[in-house]
């Protein structure tokens, strides 16, 4: 059995929390500074200990950390867990400025730690399989992308002007929060992001510093491009991508991948990587698939999930759009 601190108990620490429980390789404890939270998730689940603050922890006593925090906290949080030597996953986004991020890195890389990013997409059959295709050749060379991913935000965190969600520096907001998932997808997928360029805007939600909304252009290094749209009030639960190459296309709406090399507007093949599961029931899942993973790769295993590196250009693509939009101009995503 593994040792694994989960730091922080809020809606992501829950999941994680379940996942690692249901793994049956991991013993839990948390750190969680709000007493309420703390008491509840004590309530919830099988734990060892919960600490109220990191300090009170023998960090190289433990085996993982899983970073629950927000993310303007990551940076300390990272930089803590690299002085202890004890392998991490860190939470989406990486952070909310660069400031300390390199430092944190180097940091990780002298330690020799495994740390990974919990970017949970990468771990979707769904996600998995449209990227064999498209390693395949199966729709040629991959040149362009669109992404939608828009739903009724409120609806799915009823208490978002009360989380990080409704501060910038926090980490909050379409570009920071919800296209971040988006960014990894499109970097896994289409190679080094070089240039972005963005609009956004709080068009509805109210109560939050944040944008609700934003549309953003990005050019990879390969010369492909990619149009990502979000917004975070729109009644429907939108969420597709196509990418589009020059013998076809693949599309992924929710959990349906489709494949399509004509135009008669029916697919050559569906396949829907969720039939007959519970939605709800299947994404938890995933963070028990994501908790096995993280234990594997402890073990020597090899591990696909996002690297540091994967989440620093990522952080530098939502940066980039941040600025080209205050500053009306595309931004070139340096090194
Ligand atoms: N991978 C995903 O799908 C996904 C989904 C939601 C959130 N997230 C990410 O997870 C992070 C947390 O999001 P959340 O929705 O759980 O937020 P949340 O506000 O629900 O929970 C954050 C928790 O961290 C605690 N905390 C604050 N300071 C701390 C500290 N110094 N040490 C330990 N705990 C501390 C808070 O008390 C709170 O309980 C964010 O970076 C967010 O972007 C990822």
């Amino acid at each position: 059995m593994k040792r694994v601190l989960v730091i922080g108990s809020g809606g992501i620490g829950r999941r994680h929390l379940r996942g690692y429980l249901a793994t049956g390789r991991a013993r839990l404890s948390i750190v969680e500074p709000d007493a309420e939270r703390r008491s509840e998730a004590s309530a919830m689940f099988d734990l060892e200990r919960g600490y109220a603050d990191l300090a009170e922890v023998d960090l190289p006593a433990h085996d993982l950390a899983v970073i629950c925090a927000p993310a303007h906290l990551h940076v300390p949080l990272m930089l803590a867990c690299a002085a202890a030597r004890l392998p991490f996953m860190v939470e989406k986004p990486l952070a909310v400025t660069m400031d300390g991020v390199d430092e944190a890195l180097a940091a990780v890389t002298a330690a020799g730690i495994l740390a990974r990013v919990g970017y949970i997409r990468r771990i979707a059959p769904e996600l998995l399989a449209l990227r064999q295709r498209i390693a395949d050749g199966d729709i040629g060379a991959l040149r362009l992308a669109y992404v939608n991913s828009s739903q009724e935000f409120p609806k799915y965190r009823p208490d978002f002007q009360r989380t990080y969600y409704a501060r910038p520096e926090m980490g909050g907001g379409a570009i920071l929060d919800a296209a971040s998932h988006a960014f990894d997808m499109l970097i896994w997928l289409m190679g080094r992001p070089v240039q972005v360029g963005a609009m956004y805007d709080r068009l509805v939600l109210e109560g939050t510093d944040t944008e609700d909304t934003c549309l953003v252009n990005i050019r990879f290094e390969s010369g492909a491009m990619a149009n990502l749209t979000i917004n975070q009030f729109q009644k429907p639960n939108t969420n597709r991508s196509d990418f589009i190459g020059t013998k076809g296309n693949l599309t992924l709406e929710h959990s349906v991948l489709s494949y399509s090399t004509d135009d008669s507007g029916k697919p050559v093949e569906t396949r829907d990587y969720m039939d007959g599961l519970v939605p709800t029931e299947a994404h938890q899942a995933r963070f028990t698939i994501q908790a096995n993973a993280m234990l594997d790769a402890l073990e020597g295993k090899p591990c696909h999930l996002a690297t540091l590196e994967d989440a620093r250009l990522n952080l530098k693509v939502a940066l980039a759009a941040k600025r080209s939009w205050t500053e009306r101009k595309i931004i070139t995503v340096d090194n």
